[in-house]
């Protein structure tokens, strides 16, 4: 784990202060909410629905559990008892006091966080694998380099100021679990020969509006010198950015418009001149920040047979369990050890992503007995336990389930993302929380979830993608007609490698019609499905036209006359 050191560390207790200062002086009325709204989205504030919320950043995912800690505080003292993890590895309080803000940043830099960039047209949180340095098919701990990045990134003078905000992500392993070509740009780490460590660079993606997947702009490039490429590629596009119309300002509309090839090109060019001023980085860079992440004080252990497991259960926990060990348990580098999701995606109760206070506590708590005192943030909105001794996973199992946090659907059909919606976004076109809690009552038989098996939902409230629905093997985007709210889906989105956008499969659906069409698209690859087939497999096989008949099959009925 990243511990800060002086310069870090001064940063944001300044940052704090100063921002202490900027919120009297609007209090007392001496500066107008015009004049105010840059300097408090620089510090993730934005004035939403009802509130203020705060957007904190959560570095590559990562945390200890004394910041998980620092975080239950806020959300219990300073709002009202829960928080929302995001898909960008970020932690939204939804109801924020004004006047609170500073005492919460002071309480946030104390345990080495902050909420820097995490708004505004400049670099944001650099997000990547939650499984970083534990991953079994990791080809190399992408955590230095995010780390790297992170301090580069912030508060640089150059890229303040961006034509729009700019989303990096690092993966490096076999699966991508980042979303990376769903990012402005996304780093792809891997081992050259003799253990070298280069990077793929994609750029140019992004949802909103226009999605858009990231396209291979480099390849096989020496990471040290990411910085003086990533300078020139910021540079194309401060250059060329459409600053004029905030629906074209994004860089994935300044790569199509350009040409991936003529983009690369440009990307290029300036790079001859930045590779004269920046300076690479180099060996001790790397060891200053990769002392961080060393590998915690592992035992040697024995590997662990899943009959060693069923022998520790009850009769009747034993379906449960390897349910959940199927689904949340994941392989690990190291002998004797795994990797645990927790689901923040409880059947009907919370939205997802929620986490209450005492419910962080208690993850503090696992964490520090289960997990090296750290945990993880993915970009599905669920949190990770990365070391834990596989002899612990039913002592684990057992504590969790008593928490509400070891539903076994980890990938499943009610393991969604969501953006906050209509509930608390102002932006919004239609709410989401419900629409994805509608959903899990629907389908909350475990037998049948299992059955199914891998399918992603996504639901966004709006245009501009926070559910990443474009990305959803099935996708729920609300959308407003005369006032009211309604619900387009789209089919045949896949993040990953795999990357695809979706397509719309027809006119929108009325909120409490959802369940049911979700019932239906199911149902039509369950018929359809070959033996080990997925959802999104089946849907790419057959086309969109078999499930868009399942999906208004009340539609044809009524044209019929049948009801
Ligand atoms: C009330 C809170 C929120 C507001 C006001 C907000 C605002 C926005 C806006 C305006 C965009 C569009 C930007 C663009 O097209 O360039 C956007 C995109 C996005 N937001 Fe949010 N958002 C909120 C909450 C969230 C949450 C909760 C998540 C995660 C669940 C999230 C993650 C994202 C992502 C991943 C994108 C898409 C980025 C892309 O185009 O690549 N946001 N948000
Ligand atoms: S998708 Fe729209 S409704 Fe949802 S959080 Fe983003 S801006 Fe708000």
């Amino acid at each position: 784990m990243y511990r800060y050191d002086e310069i870090d560390q001064s940063l944001v207790q300044e940052r704090s202060a100063q921002f202490a200062e900027q919120v009297v002086r609007r209090l007392k009325h001496q500066i107008s909410e015009d004049e105010f709204k840059p300097l408090r989205l620089q510090n993730g504030l934005y004035l939403q629905r009802h509130a203020y919320m705060l957007r904190v950043a959560i570095p590559y995912g990562m945390l200890s559990s004394a910041q998980l800690r620092t975080l239950a505080k806020i959300a219990k003292y300073y709002d009202r008892g829960y928080g929302h993890f995001t898909t960008r590895q970020n932690i939204q309080f939804n109801w924020i006091d004004l006047e609170e803000a500073p005492l919460i940043l002071e309480e946030l830099a104390a345990v080495q966080m902050h909420a820097i960039q995490t708004s505004g047209n400049c670099i944001r949180n650099i997000t990547s694998d939650p499984f970083a340095g534990v991953a079994a098919d990791e080809y190399i701990d992408p955590r230095p380099i995010c780390e790297l990045l992170r301090q580069w990134s912030t508060l640089h003078p150059e890229f303040a100021f961006l034509p729009r905000k700019f989303k990096i992500a690092v993966n490096s392993a076999a699966e991508d679990r980042t979303v990376l070509l769903c990012h402005d740009v996304g780093i792809e780490l891997k081992r050259g020969d003799q253990d070298v460590l280069l990077a793929n660079i994609y750029a140019g993606g992004g949802m909103g509006r226009t999605p858009m997947l990231a396209e291979l702009i480099k390849t096989d490039m020496p990471w040290q010198d990411l910085p003086a490429y990533l300078t020139a590629l910021l540079r194309v596009y401060n250059r060329h950015g459409r600053r004029d119309n905030i629906y074209k300002a994004r860089i994935k509309i300044l790569v199509k418009a350009l040409g991936v090839d003529d983009f690369a090109k440009q990307v290029e060019e300036e790079w001859t001149h930045t590779k004269i001023t920046y300076a690479p980085w180099t060996d001790v860079d790397w060891q200053r920040v990769a002392q961080h992440f060393t590998k915690p004080p592992y035992k040697k252990l024995p590997a662990l047979f899943q009959e060693q497991f069923i022998q520790a259960l009850q009769p009747n926990e034993r379906v449960g369990f390897m349910r959940w060990f199927e689904r949340n348990v994941r392989e690990h580098q190291v002998a004797g050890y795994s990797s645990v999701v927790l689901s923040l995606k409880p059947h009907r109760t919370q939205a997802p992503g929620d986490a209450t206070a005492e419910q962080m506590n208690a993850i503090a708590e696992l964490a520090d007995r289960y997990s090296f005192g750290e945990l993880r943030v993915t970009h599905e909105q669920n949190l990770v336990l990365a070391d834990v001794e596989s002899t612990q996973l039913v002592a684990l199992w057992q504590e969790a389930k008593r928490l509400g946090l070891a539903l076994s659907n980890i990938g499943l059909l009610t393991d969604i993302i969501a953006c906050p919606g209509g509930d608390f976004c102002s932006l919004a076109n239609a709410k989401s929380i419900p629409i994805a809690k509608a959903i899990q009552e629907r389908f909350d038989h475990l037998d049948y979830l299992h059955d199914v098996g891998d399918v992603s939902i996504n639901i966004s409230g709006c245009i501009n993608s926070c559910g990443h629905h474009h990305v959803g093997n099935i996708g729920i985007l609300g959308v407003d007609k005369d006032g009211e709210e309604w619900f387009q889906v789209t089919l045949g989105g896949a993040q990953g490698h795999e990357a695809a956008i979706g397509k719309v499969i027809g006119r929108a659906f009325l909120a409490d019609e959802i369940p049911a069409v979700i019932d239906r698209l199911i149902k039509t690859y369950v018929n359809e499905r070959y033996d080990g087939e997925r959802f999104i497999q089946t849907v790419w096989r057959l086309g969109l036209e078999p499930f868009k008949q399942a999906a208004y099959a009340d539609d044809a009925k009524e044209k019929e006359g049948v009801v």
